[in-house]
C-alpha cells in the first residue's frame, strides 16, 4: 500500500492474535504499521511484532527494489514494534539506528547489536534529518506511550508518523479512519486503556503539534488518516483532558446472585422513565474489561454497584476500579450502590478507592441493598435517578 509516491506501508494485520498485550481482546485483530521512505536515502520507520516478521520481512524487500536502508527510525521500543530490529541490524549492517537517549538507554536491554555506538544517531528534541527531498523532524513524546517515543514529522509531505499515538485496535485492510460509532469505540478502547494514564503528558505532545501543518498522519496501530485531522486531534485532545466525552452514565455492576444485577437494572429502567436515555450498563463478571473501563471514560457518570465479598468489595468490581485508578479516572460524577446479607462493607471500600481518584463528586448517601432491593431501596433509587 502506498501512503504516496516515496512513502510506502510496509506493516501486517494480525488477525489471528488472541489477546493484545496479553490483556485485550482485538476481534478484528490488531495492525503492526511500518513504512519505508524512499528518496536519496532510504528509511525504514519502525519494525513489527514477532508474530509478523515473515510478511513484514517481504514487504520490507518488495518496497526496496533491491536498495540497500540507510536508516531505521525506532518511534518506540515496545516489542510490538521492534521486535525486529535486531534482525534488521544484521541484515543491514552499513544501516544506521536513528534514536533518542532513551531509545538508545532502552536498546541494549532486548538486543545485542554488533558496532552499537558506530551505528546509532543520537536526535533530540527538533533535529533534522536531510533524505534528499525529503526531511525528518524529531519531537519527543515521552509516556506516550514510553518515556523513549518520538514522532517524527516529515515536512515535504506534512506526514506525521505518530508512534503509538492515534491508533487503534482493528486491522486495516477494510478501514478508513474512525469516524463511524463501532470504530470510535475501537479507538478510544484503545486510547484510554493502553494510553490513558497520561493524560498530561499527551497534552503536552499534542501542544507540541499543533505548530505543525499535518496532511497525513500514520501511527503505529490501525488506519492512516488522511482528513479532518482535526476531528481525531480534537477527539484526543477531550480523551487525554479526562473531560466527558458525553453527558451519559455508566451503571456498572458486581453482582454474585443476580440481586445486585437487579438494582442495577431497576435504576436503569427508573432512570428512563424519568427521561435519561444516554445510559450503559456493564456486568462486570461477563463483559470484557477494557469495554467497561472505556466507557467509564466516556460518559459524565458513574454507577457503582456491588456484592460485598470476605468484608470487602465482589472481585470483578475491585479489579474495575483499580484498573481506573490506575488509569488517572477524574472529573466525573459517581455514586454507590453496595450489597450485603449481614455485614455490607462493599460501600465504604468502593469508596476508599474512589477518595484517591482526583476530582470526584461523590453522591450521597451510598445506597445499602440488604440482600435484595426492598421499598426504602426503591425510594432511595428514585431520589438517586433525580439528583443524576
Ligand atoms: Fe504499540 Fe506501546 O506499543
Amino acid at each position: 500500500m502506498k501512503i504516496s509516491e516515496d512513502i510506502i506501508y510496509i506493516g501486517a494485520n494480525d488477525k489471528d492474535i488472541d489477546l493484545f498485550e496479553s490483556q485485550y481482546k482485538v476481534p478484528n485483530g490488531i495492525s503492526y504499521n511500518s513504512y519505508v521512505i524512499k528518496d536519496e536515502k532510504t528509511v525504514i520507520m519502525d519494525t513489527v511484532d514477532r508474530r509478523k516478521t515473515t510478511e513484514w520481512l517481504e514487504s520490507l524487500e518488495k518496497a526496496l527494489e533491491g536498495k540497500v536502508p540507510d536508516y531505521l527510525v525506532v518511534s518506540h521500543l515496545e516489542p510490538d514494534h521492534a521486535y525486529n530490529i535486531e534482525l534488521l541490524v544484521s541484515k543491514y549492517p552499513t544501516m544506521k539506528i536513528v534514536g533518542n537517549n532513551k531509545t538508545f538507554a532502552f536498546m541494549p536491554q532486548f538486543f545485542d547489536i554488533a558496532d552499537f555506538e558506530e551505528r546509532k544517531i543520537l536526535v533530540k528534541e527538533g533535529d533534522t534529518l536531510n533524505l534528499g527531498k525529503h526531511c525528518l523532524q524529531f519531537f519527543m513524546a515521552p509516556m506516550v506511550h514510553w518515556p523513549e517515543v518520538m514522532v517524527t514529522y516529515e515536512k515535504t509531505e506534512k506526514v506525521l508518523f505518530s508512534a503509538d499515538a492515534f491508533g487503534k485496535f482493528g486491522c486495516i485492510d477494510t478501514e478508513e479512519g474512525w469516524k463511524n460509532e463501532k470504530d470510535l469505540d475501537e479507538a478510544r478502547r484503545y486510547y484510554i486503556n493502553i494510553v490513558g494514564k497520561y493524560g498530561m503528558q499527551v497534552q503536552a505532545a499534542l501542544k507540541k503539534l499543533s505548530t505543525l501543518d499535518i496532511n497525513t498522519i500514520c501511527p503505529l496501530h490501525g488506519p492512516i488518516l488522511k482528513e479532518n485531522l482535526e476531528y481525531y486531534i480534537n477527539k484526543y485532545n477531550i480523551w487525554s483532558s479526562y473531560i466527558p466525552e458525553e453527558d451519559g452514565i455508566l451503571i456498572a455492576y458486581a453482582s454474585i446472585h443476580g440481586n445486585t444485577a437487579d438494582a442495577a437494572n431497576k435504576l436503569a429502567d427508573i432512570l428512563k422513565k424519568d427521561g435519561y436515555n444516554n445510559i450503559c450498563v456493564k456486568d462486570l463478571s461477563r463483559c470484557d474489561f477494557s469495554e467497561a473501563i472505556s466507557e467509564a471514560f466516556k460518559y459524565s457518570k458513574l454507577i457503582l454497584a456491588s456484592s460485598t465479598y470476605n468484608m470487602g468489595i465482589f472481585p470483578p468490581m475491585a479489579n474495575f476500579l483499580n484498573r481506573l485508578k490506575g488509569l488517572n479516572y477524574q472529573n466525573r460524577k459517581v455514586a454507590i450502590i453496595e450489597n450485603g446479607t449481614w455485614a455490607p462493607n462493599s460501600g465504604k471500600c468502593m469508596n476508599e478507592i474512589l477518595s484517591e481518584m482526583k476530582d470526584i463528586d461523590l453522591i450521597q448517601p451510598i445506597i445499602t441493598i440488604k440482600s435484595k432491593l426492598n421499598e426504602n431501596n426503591l425510594k432511595e433509587l428514585e431520589n438517586l435517578s433525580k439528583e443524576l
